[in-house]
């Protein structure tokens, strides 16, 4: 019988994450197998997000922040896979109801999810995990009134209540099955009147006017912003306790965005769920996020509190993210790019060396050798994968300039200090690392 792994995430955050982590990940590997090769998006993952909390996930294009979200989820599709891993989930009620079919998923009030057939997982979409992405259309059906899709994902999760072994909604799911299947059911008579009711309430919550006329609408007649509000309050309909948010305000303007946060910041507040938000931008993790990872590779190379990871980053890629924006209070700051390329995670071509060495300005014989993750400064809730969290950096040891070819490293980033611009006035140490 699996059990959860020993953890030091249960003082993870200080005194005030003392309770267990409401989700452990660990080691958590996804493939995908494409004709080019095997793709590895997500590479032995590890993290603790604790009940309430907003957790941030930030990194580059590519660097496996979605495909985190979706195997979290259980949500892949082929030729996606998780192939190696855990995934603890705790809840009392859930672990009894599949205790007595799957004992070996369970380990007193924990349930590994990975163990699961699909199908049982499947029951926690909606009730306990919900997701909102940066597309709407991604999950809000064209033919189908707004406020209708609402009240069915207030039905289905009504229903799973009743019946927790039960997989009977139509818009639970996501994706083009969830569509096709839609357009195939008849939704009135699915849904009762109280769902239309609490799904004009929800419409209310997320702020969009009119709501008892707008819930009759079709999502094209919606403006960009009123659409990822829907999205929201369909998110909200089961009260999910994690809320997985990614990109969700990308596609907006910088006024909408902060709007559609601070929607989310006081959603978060009333409902005490925990938020797992992933974005390319900094100025949103600083605004909304308690904790951050940040990811390079399909791994996270370093994670830890705000003022950790803000205030002392180790890692030199994470130096390089937030030396790369001038402000981070603006929202609208994103990334700018790094020098050289994200490689391709191609296993074939990733070899076993750091996945950062080639535009790594800090590069030196040891990282040759693929990094373990250390804590830093013997902190319980700061870690990085990077060999500065104990060596100094030595010019003696350093890789030639042009080891790996034509990546050029960041710019004199060796040689200066990184200020992240952080109006608290949080300076680094990392020169001295
Ligand atoms: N269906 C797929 N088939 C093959 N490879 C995929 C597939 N989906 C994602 N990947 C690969 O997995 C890696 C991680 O992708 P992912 O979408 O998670 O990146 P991301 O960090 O979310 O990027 P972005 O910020 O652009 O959304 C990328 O190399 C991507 O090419
Ligand atoms: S392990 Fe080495 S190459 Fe990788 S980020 Fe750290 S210093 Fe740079
Ligand atoms: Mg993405």
């Amino acid at each position: 019988m699996p059990s959860i792994p020993d953890s030091r995430a249960n003082t993870e955050g200080g005194c005030e994450m003392i309770q267990k982590p409401l989700l452990r990940v660990r080691d958590l590997e996804t493939r995908f197998f494409t004709e080019e090769g095997q793709v590895n998006a997500v590479e032995k993952l590890t993290l603790d997000i604790h009940d309430g909390e907003v957790f941030g996930i930030v990194g580059e294009s590519g660097s496996g922040k979605s495909v985190t979200a979706r195997s979290v989820l259980g949500l892949l599709e082929s030729p996606g896979r998780v192939t190696g891993g855990e995934l603890w989930y705790r809840d009392e009620t859930f672990a009894d109801t599949v205790r007595a079919d799957h004992p070996d998923a369970v380990d007193g009030d924990y349930v590994d999810l990975e163990s699961l057939p699909s199908n049982v997982r499947r029951t926690l979409r909606g009730t306990h995990f919900s997701m909102i992405f940066q597309d709407p259309m991604s999950s809000l059906n064209p033919s189908i009134p707004v406020g209708e899709q609402i009240a069915e994902a207030v039905e289905a999760q009504r229903r799973a209540r009743a019946n927790p072994r039960s997989v009977a909604s139509r818009t639970q799911g996501y994706g083009l099955s969830q569509y096709l299947m839609s357009t195939v059911m008849g939704s009135r008579k699915y849904v009762k009147s109280e769902s239309l009711e609490r799904a004009v309430e929800l419409l209310e919550l997320v702020g969009i006017p009119d709501a008892p006329l707008r819930a009759k609408e079709y999502p094209h007649e919606y403006s960009g912003g009123m659409l990822q509000r829907a999205m929201i309050a369909q998110a909200l309909a089961g009260e999910p306790k994690v809320l997985i948010a990614d990109e969700p305000t990308t596609a907006l303007d910088v006024t909408i965005q902060a709007q559609i946060l601070d929607l989310l910041t006081e959603l978060q507040e009333e409902t005490g769920m925990t938020i797992l938000l992933i974005t390319h931008n900094l100025g949103v993790v600083a605004r909304m996020c308690d904790r951050v990872g940040v990811m390079y590779a399909g791994e996270i190379v370093e994670r830890g509190t705000l003022a950790d990871v803000f205030d002392d980053p180790v890692h030199p890629y994470t130096q390089g993210l937030l030396g790369s924006i001038p402000d981070l209070e603006g929202i609208g700051a994103r990334l700018q790019p790094i020098p050289g390329n994200v490689p391709s995670l191609l296993d074939h071509e990733m070899g076993g060396r750091c996945y950062f060495a080639d535009r790594c300005p800090k590069a030196m014989e040891e990282c040759l050798e693929h990094p373990p993750e250390f804590d830093v400064d013997g902190s319980s809730h700061h870690a990085t994968r990077c060999y500065l969290a104990e060596t100094t950096y030595s010019e003696a040891r350093a890789l030639d300039a042009d080891y790996f070819g034509s990546a050029e490293p960041l710019e004199d980033a060796a040689d200066e200090p990184v200020e992240p611009a952080r109006s608290d006035g949080g300076n680094t140490e990392e020169d001295s690392r």
